[in-house]
Order: structure tokens, then C-alpha cells, then sequence
């Protein structure tokens, strides 16, 4: 398995509890959101017309797209009315305050 590679994205202060924030490692578009002392990192844009998500809705963790209202699950990135429909999710690290991200996709999803 190749070493994963982690890339710097904000510090871990910045994302408080029920938040989301954008961010760009390497130019790609990632969500990063904390609910439940728990940090996601999700891709960015709606899987349904692209819409950023980061104007969306976070209750608990459920994240509603700002433009048409699709629902995802941002533990696993499940379109809540479609399962089969998913964002991308991306694994986080925390070290020293500070959260990583590793831009290969989540192994089993
Ligand atoms: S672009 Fe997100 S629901 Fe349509």
C-alpha cells in the first residue's frame, strides 16, 4: 500500500464544533466540517449540479445542498434519498493542532 500523502489544510482551532469550511489542497475543492468533536472531510462541490457545499445547511450530519436541497450524510457522503450516490470523502489527520488531509478517496468507499 503506498504511504499516504498528507497535505496541510488549516489549523484545528479554526473548525469549531457544527462548522464547515472550505478548503484547497492542491487546488482541490474539500469540505472540511467537525460535528460531534469528530472531523469530515468531504468533496466540496454538489454531486448533483456542482453547487458549493460550503453554503449549505449543517444540522447534526446532515448537510443540505444551498442550491436544490439534496441531502448528504457527511459521515459517509451518502445522498440520504439516493445511498448509491456519494461524495467523496477524504481522510483527516490531526497533529500538533493542525488537521491533514490525504487527497486519495477513502479506501471501501
Ligand atoms: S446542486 Fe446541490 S442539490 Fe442541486
Amino acid at each position: 500500500m503506498p504511504a499516504k500523502d498528507w497535505t496541510y489544510v488549516m489549523d484545528e482551532a479554526a473548525l469549531p464544533e457544527g462548522k464547515m469550511t472550505p478548503v484547497y489542497p492542491s487546488g482541490v475543492n474539500v469540505l472540511m466540517a467537525r460535528v460531534g468533536g469528530a472531523v469530515y472531510a468531504l468533496e466540496g462541490k454538489c454531486a448533483h449540479m456542482g453547487c458549493p457545499l460550503f453554503n449549505g445547511m449543517l444540522e447534526g450530519v446532515i448537510l443540505t445542498c444551498p442550491c436544490h436541497d439534496w441531502r448528504f450524510n457527511i459521515r459517509t457522503g451518502e445522498f440520504i434519498d439516493a445511498p448509491e450516490l456519494r461524495l467523496k470523502m477524504y481522510q483527516t489527520r490531526t497533529e500538533d493542532g493542525k488537521l491533514f488531509v490525504s487527497l486519495g478517496q477513502m479506501e471501501g468507499l
